[in-house]
C-alpha cells in the first residue's frame, strides 16, 4: 500500500517568491528515486498559509531509503541548519536573494497511509 509523506513549510509572505523558484527544476531530485508515485508543491490560497510539499511512496522503505540518499541530502543541504526548529516565529532571514538561508522557518512531516484513491474516468 502507498503512504503519502507531506512535508509542511511555514514560509514569510517574502520568501515564497524564493520558496518557489527553489522547488522549480528540483523535480529531478525525486523523481528518479526508487518507489516514487507522485509529487506536488502546494501553494496555500485558503485555510492555511503553509505551503505543502505532497509526495507520495510505494512504501514506508522506499520513502525513507530516498531521504537517506545523497539525491535527498544534496538538495536539502542548504535547509539543515536553519529554520528546523522554533515554530514558525520567522527569526530574522533577512538575507534576500540567492543561497542565504532556507525561505522556510519551520517544517513538520506528516504521514498517511492510502486508504483509498482514484483518478479521472476513462485512463486511455
Ligand atoms: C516529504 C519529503 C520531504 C521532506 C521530509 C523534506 C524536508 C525539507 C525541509 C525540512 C525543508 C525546510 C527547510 C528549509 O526551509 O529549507 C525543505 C525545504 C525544501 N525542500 Fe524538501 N523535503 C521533502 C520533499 C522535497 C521534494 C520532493 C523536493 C523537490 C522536488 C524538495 C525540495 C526542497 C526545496 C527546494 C526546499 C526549499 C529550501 C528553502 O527553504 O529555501 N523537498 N524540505
Amino acid at each position: 500500500m502507498s503512504v503519502v509523506k507531506i512535508n509542511v513549510l511555514t514560509v514569510p509572505a517574502e520568501r515564497r517568491e524564493e520558496l518557489e523558484r527553489r522547488f522549480s527544476g528540483r523535480a529531478g531530485m525525486v523523481e528518479a528515486a526508487d518507489g516514487f508515485e507522485w509529487f506536488e508543491l502546494l501553494r496555500p490560497l485558503e485555510g492555511t498559509d503553509q505551503y505543502l510539499v505532497y509526495t507520495r511512496w510505494r512504501s514506508e522503505e522506499d520513502f525513507q531509503r530516498w531521504t537517506e540518499s545523497q539525491a535527498f541530502q544534496r538538495g536539502h543541504a542548504q535547509a539543515s541548519t536553519e529554520g528546523q526548529q522554533g515554530h514558525g516565529q520567522g527569526h530574522g532571514h533577512g538575507q534576500g536573494h540567492g543561497h542565504g538561508g532556507p525561505a522556510a522557518t519551520d517544517s513538520t512531516l506528516w504521514s498517511f497511509d492510502v486508504v483509498q484513491s482514484t483518478g479521472p474516468k476513462n485512463g486511455s
